[in-house]
């Protein structure tokens, strides 16, 4: 079985606790794009993890790999496996594999992230970890692989023809060029010895274990809105987040997928800049944002916070071939009477069912609304569908008929024990 998971919206959905929640039945769980962008909790037993590059899968026995289609900096993979470390969670070869064509982020791709983040009179709102220029090399072909930072020669070779380039670039933007010339190359030689022994061929390694009847989980990092084809240009990440990008970066073709779970969360968020059609300033903007914790996992930055946004489900669906949906944070709704439900958009004077194609235009949208009745019940420990609150199953059902596609789970808090099952997954 190959199952995708991606984020239906901005990111943040939950999709850490979904994939940490489904790992304990696929025998691998593999990241396919991304970088450190990227910030996934996971909670169990008490314990918080937040993950930016390691797969979700950590605390159950899944092999865990990296694919080559991400972006990732040595520095924080090599800081995640030692903090795991220090919570008894051994990440050693035999656990982790990353592909020897995994792109590195480099020092100067941050530098040259934040410069360019300074320099634009309209921002981002980037997460300043350099994913954007580390893609930009990937497609200029000027990446450097993890397989050149294990070989100090070729690793030299490279940055001699690279270097006065990114000198360049770095000046170009007023930026300190001299900083290219600091100690962390023989920082990136020894953290290159220190990943060499998880090396491994990410797509040969899928292959195998589907050939022989294993499961594998592919996690996606951010979410549909921040795709860079089909996003919301230019305020998206820099790779594509939908589920077709999983068979693309792990080499995998799309004749294996069994099945494509996206995840929702029950309103929606947005951290950086970009249109968001249904966000909510005042009072239930600040309300859902508190008990929803909702602050950047990767920068802390607050979250913007809006109603469920009905004509991007549909638009999310229909770009990731969603077999089934999993709503989270439900419980975050709990005292808000009525619910709102945003069901399409006016625009110049015509009704949208669905999400018009140009940014532009999306930013100057007029959401309409359903309100369904709220409920006052704390559902954070709530074991069976049938005990949910009637109007917080009115909620799903509406969801669940808009989409046309089951909602097979549904999350009530952000402990492994607060999910509940609608179907089988
Ligand atoms: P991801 O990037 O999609 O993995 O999501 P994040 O981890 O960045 O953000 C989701 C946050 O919500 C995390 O702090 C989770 O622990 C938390 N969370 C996940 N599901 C639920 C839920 O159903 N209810 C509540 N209250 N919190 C949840
Ligand atoms: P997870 O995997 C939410 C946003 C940034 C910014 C834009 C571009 O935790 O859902 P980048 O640094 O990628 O060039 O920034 O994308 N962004 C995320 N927003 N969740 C994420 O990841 C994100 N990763 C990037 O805030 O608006
Ligand atoms: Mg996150």
């Amino acid at each position: 079985m190959f199952t995708i998971i991606t984020g239906s919206q901005f990111g943040d959905e939950g999709k850490g606790k979904i994939v940490d929640l489904l790992s304990t039945n696929y025998q691998i769980v593999v990241r396919f794009q991304g970088g450190d962008n990227a910030g996934h909790t996971i909670i169990a037993e008490g314990k918080k993890f937040k993950l930016h590059i390691i797969p979700s899968g950590i605390l159950s026995q899944s092999r865990l790999l990296v694919g080559p289609g991400t972006v990732m900096n040595p520095e924080i993979i090599v800081s995640e496996i030692d903090n795991l470390a220090k919570s008894n969670i051994k990440i050693t070869p035999e656990k982790l594999g990353i592909d020897a064509k995994t792109s590195i982020i480099m020092p100067y791709h941050i530098q040259l992230d934040e410069l360019n983040e300074i320099a634009r009179q309209n921002k981002i709102g980037t997460t300043k970890r350099g994913i954007g220029f580390a893609y930009i090399d990937k497609v200029a072909r000027d990446e450097i692989q993890l397989a050149d930072i294990i070989d100090k020669h070729r690793f030299k070779q490279r940055l001699e023809k690279l270097l006065p380039q990114k000198k360049e670039a770095i000046a170009s933007f007023g930026g300190d060029s001299d900083k290219i010339d600091g100690d962390w190359v023989n920082r990136y030689i020894q953290l290159g010895q220190t990943l060499k022994s998880y090396i491994t061929d990410v797509s040969y390694e899928i292959h195998n274990a589907l050939e022989d009847g294993k499961n594998v989980l592919a996690e996606g990092a951010q979410g549909t809105y921040l795709d860079v084809i089909h996003g919301t240009q230019k305020y998206v990440t820099s790779s594509s987040t939908i589920a077709g990008s999983a068979c693309a970066n792990l080499g995998i073709g799309p004749t294996r997928v069994t099945n494509v779970i996206g995840i929702v969360k029950a309103y929606i968020t947005r951290v950086g800049e970009g249109p968001l059609p249904t966000e909510l300033g005042g009072k239930i903007g600040d309300q859902i944002r508190k008990n929803g914790g909702e602050y950047g996992t990767t920068t802390g930055r607050p979250r913007r916070c809006g109603w469920l946004d009905i004509p991007m489900l549909r638009k999310a669906i229909n770009l990731n071939g969603y077999t089934q949906l999993v709503l989270t944070k439900l419980d975050i709704l709990t005292k808000l009477s009525p619910v709102k439900i945003c069901t399409g958009y006016k625009l110049n004077g015509k009704t949208l069912k669905y999400p018009p194609l140009q940014t532009h235009e999306l930013a100057n949208v007029s959401p309409e609304y359903t309100e369904l009745e709220g409920w006052n019940q704390d559902i954070t420990n709530i074991k069976h569908y049938s005990e949910l609150p009637g109007a917080a199953r009115d909620y799903i059902q509406y969801i669940e008929n808009v989409a046309k596609i089951p909602i097979t789970s549904i999350s009530l808090g952000a402990g492994r024990e607060q999910t509940i099952t609608k179907d089988k997954i």
